[in-house]
């Protein structure tokens, strides 16, 4: 690990960061079996990023809006339950108007941002320290599914970790009771969860959100495939392959996949793969929960509820979580 300070102590960066074969060693056995299946988090190369920022702005895509609505309106009241001068810990974040809005809300003393992505975290860092110039900012890299701690250099005081954009939804439940479990430990007694996550609702808007119709979507799901053909030496040709959005209503899932469209052998690098017409490569799940699924799924994490936010059209929820007292 290598920790060294920029711009005179107001930014500690972090780099945790594991291995760069985990990629080629997740694809080839992910595409080893069937049905073959990618992890979604290698979506976010610099285009696979750029074309995620576009989705959120797409009108289809209601979540990010909502939340940031919910976030705005009620950044008062999260204020009064958790207080200022806290660790404010967002895994994954860094650049989006959501921590802006908690910034200004909560006064935290310390945020800790942690990402995968070296120069996205290194960038973010460097424009908060600019709009918050109060603030101690302690960057993390890491892959923080992997490995959640704090940099050794974060002050003490109340831990409020901050998991929005319904994140949570791209991990199955057992794996997300597991996930909450480490941010539990991570903030520890008395600490706080903020978290954003999607609500069931009805099919046509959950798939249109997924399948818009200007296609951002479905460049995002594809440009999975061209991220493999630069970085994994491999020759998928786009054209071969369409993109599928379903609610799988069973199980309260929203299912990204690729389809293959004719019979076809892909070369990646010495291994080489074959496709059938019409089969698949399940690229993601984004789980949807009820408001009373959800606490039920987080208390099995530790967690209790402090207080939840939904919007008017029962698009979207934002809870507030508290490590159970029984956990102290
Ligand atoms: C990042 N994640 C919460 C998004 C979601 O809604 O599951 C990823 C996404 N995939 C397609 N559109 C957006």
């Amino acid at each position: 690990m290598s920790s060294r300070p920029l711009r005179k102590n107001k930014i500690q960066f972090h780099d945790l960061h594991t291995s760069r074969n985990e990629f080629a060693s997740d694809v080839l056995k992910g595409l080893s079996v069937r049905p073959a299946s990618i992890p979604p988090k290698y979506f976010y190369d610099a285009k696979g990023s750029k074309l995620f920022d576009a989705i959120t702005q797409l009108p289809e895509y209601y979540p990010t809006r909502t939340e940031i609505d919910l976030l705005s309106n009620n950044a008062a009241q999260i204020a009064r339950h958790v207080g200022t001068g806290s660790l404010l810990v967002e895994p994954g974040g860094g650049s989006c108007a959501k921590v802006h809005i908690l910034l200004e809300g909560l006064k935290p003393r310390a945020y800790v941002p942690m990402d995968i992505s070296r120069d996205h975290l290194q960038l973010a860092a460097e424009e908060l320290a600019i709009a918050f110039p109060w603030l101690e900012i302690h960057a993390a890299c890491t892959d923080f599914t992997q490995e959640m701690s704090l940099p050794p250099s974060a002050p003490r005081g109340t831990h409020v970790a901050f998991f929005p954009g319904s994140s949570i939804g791209n991990f199955d439940p057992d794996a997300a009771v597991v996930f909450l479990q480490a941010i539990a430990e991570l903030v520890g007694p008395g600490g706080y969860l903020l978290i954003g996550v999607d609500l069931k609702k009805d099919k046509a808007i959950l798939e249109a959100a997924y399948d818009d119709s200007a296609g951002i979507t479905a460049s995002f799901n594809l440009n999975l495939l061209s991220r493999i053909n630069h970085e994994l030496n491999a020759n998928f040709d786009l054209t071969k392959w369409r993109h599928k959005a379903l609610y799988n209503e069973q199980v309260g899932r929203i299912e990204m996949h690729l389809v293959s469209q004719q019979d076809q052998t892909v070369e990646i690098n010495e291994d080489s793969f074959s496709f059938v017409e019409g089969e698949t490569i399940h690229t993601e799940n984004s789980y949807k929960y009820t408001s009373d699924e959800f606490i039920r799924l987080a208390s099995k994490a530790g967690f209790q509820s402090d207080e939840l936010w939904i919007d008017g059209n029962r698009l979207f929820s934002v809870h507030l979580f508290r490590v159970n007292d029984l956990q102290r």
